[in-house]
């Protein structure tokens, strides 16, 4: 007797599952060994998925009460995407425009200081405006959970708001919110470190009321790593998980003293040392990497402007070869990064980094999972986990990449019901 079920994909001409040979995240050499099942197929209950195999086996054990038939089609994972700073106000593409051009500034505050002025002007509608769309984006390109990170207000009353904000969005992206308090030192504080970095510590606790991770950037332009030491020993004393904004624009062991602390993540990496790469590939922190950042800021890093690009490729494979946890992310911000596509992130990553198409996959499925803390639920098909799946316009894998600009997610499901196609979010009343 075949067992009654509510939902079969069958017939797809590749089922990616991105499903891990162990547990944790894929590291090294394993990246490679990306699982496809040819012509497969997978069951669903209640949202979740009961079943994984070939098509032939499954159409024979399950009646469903909604078949889809992905002849010609590749279904993959829905994507995770764990670092984006999502709610703000204003757009940095004059101030891109004219680095790129390099003509000279424009008279206005650059950088993170215009998006917190022009997040400060913005209405609480205007923001939550800007945010549905951008999450709207991201859900039509394949993305079911994401991070989002405040750190554009950068005093008590604004960063609450924003994480008030972020508790308040309904939508069917799920949503896991950071304080950011510790993005930079604001303008006001410029002479006087110290007192920013006791208002961060004195915000914490209103903070842990609204969000379970604080974000805490070790870098150059933000907080030395004496200063970084300390917030990251005020945010456990508040049961924080950690994640760390490391060494992006100069290396000052960020990355060694998130790995030391446990973080749940260390983002940026771009010039971290071989001694906090030892400290991170020992540890369980996964590294977040960011090709969209890369791309568009090459040399006009923040503090490196005009200086020659860093060499990519032996970066990437540096960190790969490490043995480290290394997750995609798209940044999502409105300056360095003005990226909502997953599709388009392992598209950078395979040129930029010169990495395989499996490669990127499992970076930005089931590794990008464990980095936003929900391995458990998403990341991969497999028994046990939510039916957040993607059916694509194409048959392979290796096309989804191979594509630039277009967004081929044919169909995004969330738990099993579908929630976008053809690059149009579908109202599912949840
Ligand atoms: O790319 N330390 C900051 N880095 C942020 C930049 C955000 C922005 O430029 O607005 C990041 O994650
Ligand atoms: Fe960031």
């Amino acid at each position: 007797m075949q067992e009654r079920i509510d939902l079969l994909v069958h017939n797809a001409t590749e089922l990616l599952t991105a499903k891990p040979a162990s547990n944790g995240p894929v590291r090294g050499n394993e990246l490679d060994q990306l699982e496809i099942i040819p012509n497969g197929a997978f069951a669903v209950n209640n949202g979740t998925i009961i079943a994984v195999g070939s098509s032939d086996e499954l159409l024979s054990r399950y009646q469903a009460k909604r078949e889809i038939d992905a002849s010609g089609r590749l279904v993959s994972p829905a994507f995770s995407d764990p670092h984006t700073h999502l709610i703000h106000g204003g757009s940095r593409h004059l101030e891109w425009q004219a680095k790129v051009l390099e003509q000279p500034a424009l008279g206005i505050d650059g950088g993170i200081r215009s998006t917190i002025n022009a997040t400060a002007a913005a209405s609480d509608t205007e923001l939550l405006t800007h945010a549905t769309e951008i999450l709207d984006d991201m859900l039509i390109a394949g993305t079911t959970a994401i991070e989002a990170k405040s750190g554009y207000g950068l005093s008590e009353s604004s960063e609450l708001r924003l994480l008030q904000l972020a508790a308040s969005i309904k939508h069917p992206v799920k949503l896991s919110s950071t304080f950011l308090g510790a993005h930079t030192v604001p303008e006001r504080h410029r002479e006087n470190r110290e007192a920013y970095i006791s208002e961060v510590i004195a915000m914490m606790a209103a903070a842990r009321e609204l969000s379970d991770t604080c974000d805490i950037a070790i870098d150059p332009i933000s907080f030395t790593a004496e200063e970084g030491q300390r917030l990251i020993d005020a945010a456990k004393l508040h049961n924080f998980e950690l994640r760390v904004h490391a060494d992006q624009t100069g290396d000052i062991s960020g990355t060694e003293l998130a790995a030391k602390a446990g973080a749940l993540t260390v983002d940026h990496l771009d010039f971290v040392s071989d001694e906090s790469l030892a400290a991170l590939s020992h540890s369980t922190t996964v590294g977040v990497i960011f090709p969209a950042a890369n791309m568009h800021l090459l040399d006009m890093t923040p503090g490196r402007e005009g200086k020659q690009p860093r060499d990519l490729v032996a970066w990437a494979d540096r960190l790969i070869a490490s043995g480290a946890a290394l997750a995609l992310s798209t940044d999502y911000n409105p300056g360095t990064a003005p990226c909502t596509s997953m599709q388009m992130t392992m598209q950078l990553a395979c040129r930029l980094y010169r990495i395989s198409y499996a490669s990127a996959w499992h970076l930005a499925t089931i590794n990008a999972a464990h980095a936003l803390g929900n391995a458990a639920e998403r990341g991969s098909i497999e028994v046990g986990k939510v039916a957040d799946f993607v059916i694509w316009n194409v048959a392979e894998h290796g096309q989804v990449i191979h594509r630039i600009g277009s967004n081929l997610a044919a169909e995004v499901y969330i738990a099993g019901t579908i929630v976008a196609r053809d690059g149009r979010r579908i109202e599912t009343g949840k």
